[in-house]
């Protein structure tokens, strides 16, 4: 069973967690994707979807998904999205794509955040893939100082040669070596480092459930809150 498999086994069996007649939220990376063209099949049973990117928003919409912006709604049932790693507690990185505070906010408006992800992801402890972290363009230089002084070591992501520029208009420093024992305390402390827009790290806000993809089929974990 190949990785894009197990993805698509997450993608299928999140449907169920899928209400009718609502507006969810959905997330950003090769694992949504898989969600959204499974989604299309169904699309006709619910309201549409808040998107957590650009590229989200247009895959929504091209089957005919309505896509509403974060300000058209107070709340979601249910938030369904990937994740990059995620711990046996549910605290997990996330930001590969670059899409992590647009993530963070529909994560806080919705009830359940189901993550959907191949068994690869699942790990003892946060750290291994490098943290992301949106900094303004103007501050780049003297944030990342301050994530080198935390044991650190952040690298400007680039694309193309270029300084990768989020949805938001903001750069991206990744962030090595850094052994995440307490990831809320590391998320307060990160997010309050001014310069910085959103750290990766959604510890706070948790998945509620996760859909992790094996070849033996999908398991279900289930956080307690
Ligand atoms: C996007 O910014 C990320 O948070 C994704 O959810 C995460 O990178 C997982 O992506 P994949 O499903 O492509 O591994």
């Amino acid at each position: 069973m190949s990785q894009d498999d197990l993805k698509l086994s997450v993608a299928r069996a999140a449907l169920k967690y899928v209400p009718e007649g609502k507006i969810i939220g959905v997330g950003t990376g090769s694992t949504a994707n898989f969600f959204i063209d499974e989604l299309a099949h169904i699309k006709d049973r619910i309201t549409g979807a808040v998107a957590s990117s650009q590229a989200t928003g247009k895959r929504l919409a091209s089957p005919g998904i309505r896509v509403y912006e974060l300000n058209d709604v107070d709340d979601i049932p249910v938030y369904i999205d990937g994740a990059d790693e995620i711990t046996g507690s549910g605290a997990m990185i996330k930001g590969g794509g670059g899409a992590l505070t647009r993530e963070k906010i529909v994560a806080s408006i919705a009830e359940r955040f189901i993550c959907i992800a191949d068994e690869s992801k699942l790990v003892d402890q946060l750290g291994h893939f490098p943290l992301p972290v949106e900094v303004l363009a103007i501050a780049h230089r003297p944030v990342a100082k301050k994530l080198a002084d935390i044991g650190g070591v952040p690298r400007l992501r680039l694309k193309d040669g270029k300084p990768f520029v989020t949805d938001n208009g903001n750069l991206i420093l990744d962030v090595s070596g850094l052994r995440i024992a307490d990831p809320i305390t590391l998320e307060e402390k990160i997010n309050n480092v001014p310069g910085v827009v959103t750290v990766g790290l959604f510890a706070r806000r948790g998945a509620d459930i996760c859909l992790l993809g094996s070849p033996e089929g999908v398991r279900t974990l289930k956080f307690d809150k």
